[in-house]
């Protein structure tokens, strides 16, 4: 990883200084964003999505990893002001596919099968954001969902669905904020 981060240093220290000094960006540690970065190597998906793009930090590792399986990002964000700010700090990759609005009124309309999507958005909202996802979903698709321990009260019923939908099986890792994975298996 020391590799990818001494190469993409001038964008890494950017967005270091946007989380030092700017407030609501709520990025996701380094250390998630290490192992987001290593899942998608692992999976190697041709689809990607994320739901919660903020400035872009996130999607911007999801970016170097997709780049390793020639992937698209397709990322989705309804804060004008972040959605502007992402946009001017991934300008330079040519991956990303970002999207403006309510993620519950833009997952209907994506046409594409995703084979990894990364959820980080409204922690209320993760139960609707995984029932409309299901029918968007490649089979052995990897659903990583992040604030699962530090909001685990909100995001009760995202886990409980999961459980209790055979077509997913899923684990919760002790790790920052709480991070749960999931595989998807069509029957
Ligand atoms: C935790 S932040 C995302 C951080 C980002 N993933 C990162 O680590 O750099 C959550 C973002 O989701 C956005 N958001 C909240 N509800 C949303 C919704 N319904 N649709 C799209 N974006 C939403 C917020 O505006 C906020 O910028």
């Amino acid at each position: 990883m020391n590799n990818l981060k001494n190469k993409y240093q001038k964008e890494l220290s950017l967005f270091e200084t946007q989380r030092r000094h700017m407030r609501r960006l709520w990025n996701i540690s380094q250390n998630t964003a290490e192992l987001l970065y290593t899942f998608v190597k692992i999976k190697a998906p041709s689809h990607i999505l994320e739901i919660g793009t903020s400035n872009g930090f996130s999607t911007f590792w999801l970016s170097l990893a997709a780049e390793t399986c020639n992937a698209t990002v397709n990322t989705i964000e309804v804060h004008e002001g972040r959605f502007a700010l992402a946009k001017e700090n991934l300008a330079k990759r040519d991956n990303i596919i970002q999207r403006f609005g309510k993620a519950e009124l833009i997952i209907p309309e994506l046409t594409d099968k995703f084979d990894f999507v990364f959820i980080d958005a409204g922690k209320i909202n993760y139960v609707n954001y995984i029932k409309l996802l299901e029918n968007k979903l490649n089979d052995n698709a990897i659903i990583v969902a992040d604030n699962i321990i530090s909001h685990k009260n909100t995001v009760k019923e995202y886990l409980d669905y999961l459980d209790s939908n055979e077509l997913f099986d899923s684990v919760t890792l002790d790790i920052d904020s709480g991070i749960s994975l999931a595989v998807y298996k069509k029957k």
